[in-house]
């Protein structure tokens, strides 16, 4: 090998080995909404572990047509303290991603403190499953998973665009998202028709930011044991729906999966591992899918 392409790649496995040190999110800015939950306080674990700063949003409290607890306030501190023992520094606020206005100040007071953002992570989501059936169960779970992750994209364009920087803009949908799971329930439909709907978004999202390097994935796990799942309240609602009650387990021999298994992916995503990936849906879900 010639010596300046030798010296060229040692440089860049240099490179590659000084990044690996630092984190593989070193010197980026994450918004992470639903921040505070089962899944959300594990992706803010898993990118500050690597290096990410965070700003982080939850609603810290209940949703009407929601029968399991939403997360506390005092969830929220744990959340920053967490990232604050783990050496990086967070923005956080209580904050609906249901209502753009406050979203967007949300975003924009992380924005202040680090001047940038390079990751989003749309993670914040109900499942408004009442064994006292309601139509406005549907439209809380297209509020929230669909409208929510809309403006949750909508408050970040304007900024990575204008950073010229590129980005990474990861969606939490689910299983039910790609297949016709959820039940018959108002709740149910609005939860299928809603993780439907945001891989629409993330396809337009991806080809839309695409000129600007900013890639939109979505991910879709199969059941983590979150209050999502293990409610008492979920667990009724599952058991008197016999739609729901047959669905097919997953291929591989696990229940759930865990959340640091979709914190992983979401870490891939937003990493430049990832640098050319975008407009994929892509399933963490031990064989859930490919076995129906
Ligand atoms: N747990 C599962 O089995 C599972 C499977 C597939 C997909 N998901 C998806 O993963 C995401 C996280 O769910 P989870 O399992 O961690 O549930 P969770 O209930 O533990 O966490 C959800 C978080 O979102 C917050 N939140 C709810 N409404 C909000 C709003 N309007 N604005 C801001 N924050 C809000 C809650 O306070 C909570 O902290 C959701 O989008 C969910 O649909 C979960």
């Amino acid at each position: 090998m010639p010596d300046e392409a030798r010296r060229s790649q040692d440089a860049r496995g240099e490179e590659a080995r000084d990044q690996e040190a630092r984190g593989r999110l070193a010197g980026k800015v994450a918004f992470v909404t639903g921040a505070a939950g089962g899944l959300g306080r594990s992706h803010v674990r898993r990118l500050a572990e690597e290096g990410a700063d965070l700003v982080v949003v939850d609603i810290c409290r209940p949703v009407e047509t929601v029968p399991y607890p939403q997360s506390t306030p005092e969830e929220l501190d744990e959340v920053v303290e967490d990232v604050r023992g783990l050496g990086r520094r967070v923005v956080a606020r209580q904050t609906d991603v249901r209502d753009r206005d406050a979203l967007q100040e949300a975003y924009d007071a992380g924005l202040d403190a680090f001047g940038q953002i390079d990751v989003v992570v749309a993670n914040a989501g109900i499942a408004p499953l009442l064994v006292e059936d309601r139509v406005q169960a549907w439209h809380d779970a297209i509020a929230v998973n669909l409208t929510g992750t809309f403006h949750t994209i909508e408050v970040a364009i304007p900024s990575m665009v204008a950073a010229e920087r590129g980005g990474s803009i990861v969606i939490v949908s689910s299983t039910a998202g790609l297949v016709g799971i959820g039940g018959a329930s108002n709740g149910g439909l609005g939860y299928a028709a809603s993780k439907h709907g945001v891989v629409g978004l993330m396809r337009a999202y991806a080809n839309n930011l695409a000129p600007h390097s900013i890639r939109v994935n979505s991910v879709h796990p199969t059941g983590v044991a979150t209050r999502m799942v293990t409610d008492p309240a979920v667990i009724e609602f599952v058991a008197q729906d016999p739609i729901l009650s047959e669905e097919s387990p997953n291929a591989l021999p696990v229940d759930t999966v865990e959340a640091v298994d979709v914190s992983n992916a979401v870490l891939w995503l937003a990493s430049d591992e990832a640098r050319y990936v975008t407009g994929v849906t892509l399933p963490v879900d031990a064989g859930f899918i490919n076995r129906r």
